[in-house]
């Protein structure tokens, strides 16, 4: 039971577990999405959900103070080192 995750950018599809951050996927992929802090502090690691929202974790108190403190407000922008795959049998797109 997995969720195909599609970052892109990079040309890159992984198909992952519930459970798993975009964080590790970007990490075990070797896309060139950037990252700052990896704390949800910085904003470094903004992306957008072209679609699939559903399937993850839902926004965390850092990334809403966050996303206020450089000002963005796109309801598809969430920080890839807070979120995680929630569901399986999904597929997500990503750009940053
Ligand atoms: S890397 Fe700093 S907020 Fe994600």
């Amino acid at each position: 039971m997995t969720t195909r995750v599609e970052i892109v950018n990079d040309f890159l599809a992984i198909n992952v577990k519930p459970g798993k951050t975009i964080q590790d996927i970007v990490e075990a992929s070797g896309s060139a999405l950037p990252f700052g802090c990896r704390d949800g502090e910085c904003g470094t690691c903004v992306v957008f959900v072209e679609s699939g929202m559903e399937f993850l974790s839902d926004v965390t108190d850092k990334e809403k103070i966050v996303m206020k403190n450089i000002g963005e407000t796109s309801p598809k922008a969430r920080l890839a080192c807070q979120m995680k795959i929630a569901e399986p049998n999904g597929q997500i797109r990503l750009k940053y």
